[in-house]
């Protein structure tokens, strides 16, 4: 067994092996990312020395996953072994040669799909009685997943609701009809476990922002039509109840997809040269 390291939020060795999985899941996501992931790159650019106990305390916290049952094979957690594996080689002095590579701009047709990406979608409010396939909203759902997410916590989660009774449960200031509901769900479970609910409260909202762009992005990729809708307490508290979901469990946002049946004009923005305030 590995020894209990340093800088794991003040939990106990005791309290590890019986902590809630998602807050242990979360601590070797965040010590992943802060404590091997940010610094193996400067390493290897020959900016830091690697540090004597690189890699241990996710190693550490690993080990007690391993050793409660839990799967090894989930894809956040094969990350994580595959930058444990490199920070064991680096830490006993050997090297390691990443096949990643360096991003290339795109070739001039790709770049056309993104402008047609970014600078094509709009808010959808109406949509056709015609199913959305499940795979297209397993689509827009692994869209929102693979959003940036702050210190790479991990708090999100979905609730896709297509019954309309369930979507009255949401409040939306325009009617729903025939589109599917996402809302975007935390699990505060993860930030209060980091302290992330006092230390940077901002992220919270940034995270489901996030995923809720990107959904909405994939969406308009797809063909689909879809809005950002905005909800408060009253829906928390309604959903909540209705799935009796535990209180760390908040939906956040939500939006609505389905087959376009309107053709708004695009909305558009002030110029670019106004909304520049600052110029280095
Ligand atoms: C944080 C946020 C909240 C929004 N809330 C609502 C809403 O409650 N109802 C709505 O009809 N649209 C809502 N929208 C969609 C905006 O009205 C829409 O994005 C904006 O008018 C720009 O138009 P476009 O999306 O077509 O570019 C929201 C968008 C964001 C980002």
């Amino acid at each position: 067994m590995v020894s209990k390291p340093k800088g794991v939020f003040g939990f106990t060795e005791e309290e590890l092996t019986r902590v809630d999985p998602v807050v242990l899941r979360t601590l070797i996501h965040e010590r992943t990312h802060h404590t091997i992931e940010v610094l193996i790159y400067r390493i290897l650019a020959g900016k830091m020395e690697v540090p004597r106990d690189f890699g241990e305390t996710v190693e550490f916290l690993l080990d007690l996953w391993r050793r409660r049952g839990l799967p090894m094979d989930a894809p956040d957690i094969r990350w994580v072994v595959n930058y444990l594996r490199l920070a064991k080689v680096l830490r006993s002095g050997g090297t390691v040669k990443l096949e990643t590579k360096l991003p290339k701009p795109f070739t001039e047709e790709e770049m056309r799909v993104v402008e047609k990406l970014l600078f094509g979608r709009r808010s959808i409010r109406q949509w056709a009685p015609r199913p959305v396939p499940e795979e297209m909203i397993r689509k827009i759902l692994y869209a929102g997943l693979m959003a940036p997410q702050g210190c790479n916590v991990g708090s999100t989660r979905f609730i896709v609701l297509r019954d309309p009774e369930e979507q009255r449960l949401v409040s939306s200031d325009i009617p729903i009809e025939n589109g599917v509901m996402i809302l975007v769900c935390q699990d505060m479970h993860v930030y209060q476990a980091l302290g992330f609910d006092k230390r940077v409260p901002q992220n919270i909202y940034y995270d489901a922002a996030a995923a809720a762009d990107h959904m909405l992005l994939m969406a308009h990729a797809l063909g689909l039509g879809g809005v950002w809708l905005t909800h408060g307490e009253e829906t928390q508290r309604r959903i909540g109840e209705y799935f009796g979901l535990p209180e760390t469990f908040v939906t956040r946002c939500h939006i609505v997809v389905g087959w376009p049946a309107e053709a708004p004009i695009k909305s558009a923005r002030m110029s670019r040269d106004e909304v520049i305030i600052g110029r280095g």
